[in-house]
């Protein structure tokens, strides 16, 4: 079978999923004329063509721009329909999606308003697919602490469907110690705690995310292979990094797909696993993600199937289900 057609068919669970960067062009412009929003944009296309980012910054400013045109509960509907869809097509049988609330709540759009529309279509979703979905409420860090309690508090009515609580948006000069306070208390009421650190910020930001929040996983994490102290402990702890090489490339974290380290990390035995991010804004869901792994670093099929298996072994499932998509992995 061809690489291609493994990467496509094997089954897969995707951990680094912000639904706000699952937003296609068309629905964004479907969307604005649907609420009358006036886009910086006169067409999809131009939509498409301004997709070209420096940095983290550049890619966030649109990025919330964009969600600006999500606003009652049938339009956070179809975004998480559009990507449990997606999900369908590319064999991902898992996912655990992040949400940003303060991106919605700063704009009056409540948790009562984006929440039963999230939830409706993840049911769907398993009703229609067997898709298994999570839900990672994720706080904005250029934003104080205060705000994220706040959001952690007004998230109660929903705590049942959270699964974990997250740290996103612009790293620099935002530590993970700003928001030692918050985690603790996401902690203490029983949620899993994932952290952005080293996709833009250094090793220390790793550290930390690892010694003041109790991390369960590092989204990105990629600056680790900087500090060796840091990589053993990664590889003895069997903390995971959900990696997003497109992501990498189209922030300029890296400047070619062929100076990616993930496969490196892997080598060294860090718990490493392959998302996507942000896909419509990033070039590609996360099949292409694979894809772009294997054309510019050339993976063999058990390369793939070590991704696809740690998928899995890295998510939130339990340890019976993690053994059953392990085991059909392994058939391959
Ligand atoms: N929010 C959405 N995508 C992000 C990323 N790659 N880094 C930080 N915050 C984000
Ligand atoms: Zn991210």
């Amino acid at each position: 079978m061809p690489l291609s057609s493994i990467i496509k068919k094997i089954p897969k669970a995707e951990l680094h999923l912000h639904i706000e960067g699952s937003l296609t062009p068309e629905l964004m412009w479907r969307l604005a004329q649907k609420h009358s929003v006036t886009l910086p944009y006169a067409s999809v296309e131009e939509i498409e063509a301004a997709y070209n980012f420096t940095d983290l910054q550049s890619f966030l400013d649109i990025y919330y721009a964009g969600a600006g045109v999500l606003i009652d509960e049938d339009d956070f509907f179809s975004l998480m329909w559009d990507y449990l869809q997606r999900c369908h097509e590319e064999n991902i049988v898992h996912a655990e999606i992040m949400f940003d609330p303060q991106t919605h709540t700063a704009r009056g759009i409540g948790f009562d308003v984006f929440m039963p529309g999230f939830i409706k279509a993840m049911r769907k979703a398993q009703g229609d697919y067997g898709i298994s979905s999570m839900l990672i409420m994720s706080f904005l860090r250029h934003l104080p602490e205060s705000a994220a309690l706040e959001t952690l508090a007004a998230a109660e009515p929903y705590y049942s469907h959270i699964t974990a609580v997250g740290l996103d948006s612009s790293e620099l000069g935002h530590p993970p110690s700003k928001f030692e306070r918050v985690f603790k208390k996401a902690k203490a009421l029983g949620f899993k705690i994932v952290a952005h650190a080293g996709e833009e910020g250094p090793p220390s930001y790793i550290w930390e995310a690892i010694r003041l929040l109790n991390v369960d996983r590092i989204d990105h994490g990629v600056r680790c292979q900087e500090d060796e102290a840091l990589m053993d402990y990664l590889k003895t702890s069997q903390i995971p990094l959900t990696v997003c090489p497109l992501s990498n490339l189209k922030l300029c974290v890296i400047d070619d797909m062929r100076e990616h380290n993930i496969l490196k990390l892997l080598e060294a035995g860090l718990l490493v696993t392959v998302n996507s991010d942000d896909p419509t804004y990033f070039g590609g869901f996360l099949n292409a993600n694979y894809e772009a792994l294997y054309n510019a670093l050339g993976m063999d099929e058990s390369t793939i199937k070590t991704l696809a298996i740690n998928s899995f072994k890295a998510s939130f499932l339990s340890d019976e289900q993690k053994a059953h998509y392990i085991a059909q992995i392994a058939e391959y």
